[in-house]
């Protein structure tokens, strides 16, 4: 990757506005925007002032003792008075930490219960993580839609609670499903799967990262969670259920990408491009990232993107396919009309 493609990488993450809603970065953590993640917040709130409270104890105490009792004079060898066996401040200093732990103790039990043990509601929306080296593949097995590294939710509101079931799966390694202001982390194991549910109630985008180290491009395992009204994501799951788009005048266009083995690794719905390898691209154009958050999906982007994926993301399961400047003409002008 170039200094100028890092450059714009970097200004499209620090960005707070993408498409007209508000994103919200991963250092947001601090201010939770779903249930589970309420209850992280508050249980880490609650160690944090105990901990605070211990450090300004300790260490008000080692301030006093040390002043207090400092040498006074350069010639003043006696030692101060000695104490030898306390029962009363052994007694002090164990029970103090013991009943510490137990408080800390309970709060998380009580923290790790709640997140764990909602019953999910019946209507709620059900939806399939799969963690790929290195992108998310999302599958709504109720809407029969298949999506990439951008996870749509409805919006939860004070009049209707909306949750959203996630059961999480790993096509290869471990990975971790991790958007900080929904949720805590929750592995991606091969051969187990795993659970975990959000609420959001906060429209807008959602960092959020792989948690696991998983190989070489952990670091750009990204992914997005858009939380939209209701009306919205039923528009959203509308589109998706499509065929994807196809333009008379693309036609060649489309022959030249069917002709090609993208179609062993990837789906394009309504086509016999049905690879499961690599991510669904029938929508590709309705996301946007490529690479899995790494840069903006844009046409040029796109095209970079095709002429050598290993330049953008070294390492990536996409190969350099070779294509000739006809072929990647093409397969831009294919690709970028799917939206
Ligand atoms: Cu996937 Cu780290």
């Amino acid at each position: 990757m170039n200094c100028s493609s890092r450059l714009t990488g970097l200004l499209f993450w620090t960005t707070t506005v993408a498409f007209g809603q508000s994103v919200y970065s991963i250092a947001d953590m601090f201010k939770p925007r779903a249930t589970p993640a309420d209850s992280i917040f508050n249980v880490s709130i609650l160690m944090l002032a105990i901990c605070a409270a211990i450090f300004v104890v300790v260490g008000g105490l080692l301030t006093f003792t040390i002043v207090r009792f400092r040498r006074r004079k350069v010639d003043d060898n006696r030692e101060p008075a000695q104490v030898y066996g306390s029962t009363r401040i052994e007694i002090a200093w164990t029970v103090i930490p013991v009943l510490i732990v137990l408080a800390l103790g309970m709060a998380t039990a009580r923290s790790v219960v709640e997140v764990q043990n909602k019953r999910i509601p019946a209507d709620a929306l059900k939806v399939t993580v799969i963690g790929h080296q290195w992108w998310w593949e999302f599958r709504y097995p109720e809407l029969g839609i298949v999506t990439a590294n951008e996870l749509h939710v409805p919006l939860s509101t004070t009049t209707k609670s909306t949750v959203t079931a996630l059961t999480l799966e790993s096509a290869d390694v471990a990975h971790s499903f991790w958007v900080p202001q929904l949720a805590g982390k929750m592995d991606l194991i091969p051969g187990v799967t795993t659970s975990m549910w959000i609420d959001p109630r906060q429209q807008g985008i959602f960092l959020g990262n792989c948690a696991e180290y998983c190989g070489m491009q952990h670091a750009n395992m990204l992914l997005r969670v858009v939380v939209e009204p209701a009306a919205d994501f039923e528009k959203w799951v509308d589109a998706q259920k499509m065929d994807a788009a196809s333009d008379p005048r693309l036609e060649s266009a489309r022959t030249t990408f069917l002709s090609l083995n993208c179609i062993n690794c990837h789906a394009v719905r309504g086509t016999i491009a049905k690879g499961t390898f690599g991510p669904d691209l029938s929508h590709l154009m309705s996301r946007a990232t490529l690479g899995a958050g790494m840069i903006p999906n844009t046409v040029e982007n796109l095209r970079a993107w095709l002429k050598d994926p290993q330049t953008i993301k070294h390492g990536n399961l996409m190969p350099n396919m070779q294509l000739n400047s006809r072929e990647l003409d093409e397969i831009v002008k294919y690709l970028s009309s799917l939206k």
